[in-house]
């Protein structure tokens, strides 16, 4: 009979050490496929996402809200790869985009998605408001009266009508990392509710505006529920009495920013998806409301890894450096917000631990990955995985140091597939003279 074979998962239902053949280490394998395989084959620095752990989440999402009408449309920006795209899109989800080139995206990913689009951003210019309109979104998120009027006239010589909502700032913190908080008064996000008053009146006037919904997002990272409900209770409170001026708000868009928990799960994601949706639906009650929602973390961060390669151990004065084959170019997170990111070995079974910085080649201190981190010993070759890179992680990445961007794999099952081929330097330098 075959032996059960010893298993630890890390981050549920994707990554897990699992015992490798005869040996005594565990490898880290993406569901079916040990991600020693994939380096092998691709090469690193390479990102790897688990396609079950996409679905599951969506699926947690569904569950979660299952008792209001909603529609969930996830945030392009998090991770903007084409087949992830599909994939959500074939879930049925629809999507929250930021640039004409995001709705591009997902036009290119699935044409018929364009009908459950919300466009959010305060900087849209006329020409991206155009293709939103000829392709028939659902809803376009105004962050300010020029914006209302200038998609007032863009829809006015289209002759097409655009649904809107007005982004309120509800002025809460969300008590995250201040590059992504934005639902405080100095902020640039958003209209203050005595504002938005006045600009709901005004949209109303406007024969091709839609009065459709309120809209709200006040940051990203946030793992205090409370202040969703507290954001939402303001929000709440301000559709009544729009209501109450005749408006007819259909849709409230609760905007993004569940957190992730970077140091690994305390409580499973079904019991915090439950926290969150008592948190955003509360407030609500009773205002037969279309509720849609914007996440981007909490559906792909923990379902991709940054798989990379020791090139060099090296010690300065008795401080030890790793110097990995990925840089802040491929993920600039930690350098960027300071953000935590667990690093663990793709293959474990050292028992012996040493602090380092796990650092990049790039000519710049602040590339780094983690600094003054306890780890298993490894060695120069050994692979590293970064975790919780689904979100924010390939798509923030540059050129800087003429680095190609890493390849991209979407491991589902057994089957793995790259999704985006590693950058070359003729890719780099095609649009160059
Ligand atoms: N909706 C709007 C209007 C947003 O601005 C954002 C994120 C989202 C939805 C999605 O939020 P999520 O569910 O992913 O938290 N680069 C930063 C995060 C920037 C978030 C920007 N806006 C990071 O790496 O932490």
């Amino acid at each position: 009979m075959k032996r059960a074979r010893a298993s630890q998962t890390l981050r549920p239902p994707g990554f897990s050490y699992v015992e490798a053949g005869s040996a005594p280490a565990l490898q880290l394998h993406c569901e079916a496929v040990p991600l020693e395989r994939l380096a092998a084959r691709h090469g690193t620095p390479l990102y790897v996402y688990s396609a079950a752990t996409i679905r599951s989440r969506l699926r947690a999402f569904a569950q979660a809200f299952r008792a209001v009408p909603h529609t969930l449309c996830y945030s392009v920006k998090a991770n903007s790869a084409l087949a992830i795209l599909r994939m959500i899109a074939g879930a049925g989800a629809g999507f929250d985009v930021v640039s004409g080139g995001e709705l591009q995206r997902v036009l290119r990913a699935n044409r018929k998605a364009a009908g459950k689009v919300v466009f959010s951003g305060v900087g849209k210019t006329a020409e991206e408001m155009e293709l939103a309109l000829r392709s028939g979104i659902l809803l376009f998120n105004i962050e300010s009266e020029s914006e209302l009027n200038m998609l007032s006239a863009v829809a006015g010589r289209l002759k097409k009508r655009a649904a809107v909502a007005i982004r309120v700032n509800p002025d809460v913190s969300a008590k995250t990392h201040p590059y992504i908080s934005t639902g405080l008064h100095q902020h640039k996000f958003g209209v203050p509710i005595p504002e938005a008053q006045t600009l709901y009146a005004l949209a109303a006037r406007q024969p091709y505006l839609d009065v459709a919904g309120v809209s709200v997002h006040i940051g990203s990272q946030i793992t205090d529920v409370g202040t969703f409900q507290e954001a939402l209770a303001r929000v709440a409170e301000f559709i009544r009495r729009l209501r109450r001026e005749g408006h007819d708000i259909r849709y409230i868009d609760a905007g993004g920013g569940l957190g992730i928990s970077y140091e690994g799960a305390e409580q499973s994601f079904e019991k915090q998806i439950a926290a969150y949706a008592k948190a955003v639906t509360q407030p609500l009650r009773g205002l037969k409301l279309h509720l849609l929602l914007e996440p981007g973390r909490s559906i792909v961060g923990a379902a991709g890894v940054l798989l990379t390669r020791v090139i060099y151990r090296k010690t300065n004065y008795r401080k030890r450096f790793l110097i990995v084959d990925a840089a802040m170019n491929d993920l600039i997170r930690p350098s960027l917000y300071s953000a935590y990111h667990e690093i663990v070995p793709v293959r474990s079974g050292a028992a012996e631990t040493e602090i380092t910085d796990v650092v990049g080649p790039i000519c710049e201190t602040g590339d780094f990955f983690a600094r003054e981190r306890k780890l298993p010993v490894v060695r120069e070759g050994d692979l590293l995985a970064i975790l919780d890179a689904g979100a924010y992680g390939s798509v923030l990445g540059s050129n800087y140091n003429t680095r190609g961007r890493a390849a991209e794999v979407l491991v589902d099952g057994a089957r793995a597939k790259v999704i985006r081929r590693r950058e070359s330097f003729e890719d780099q330098t095609r649009m160059e003279g």
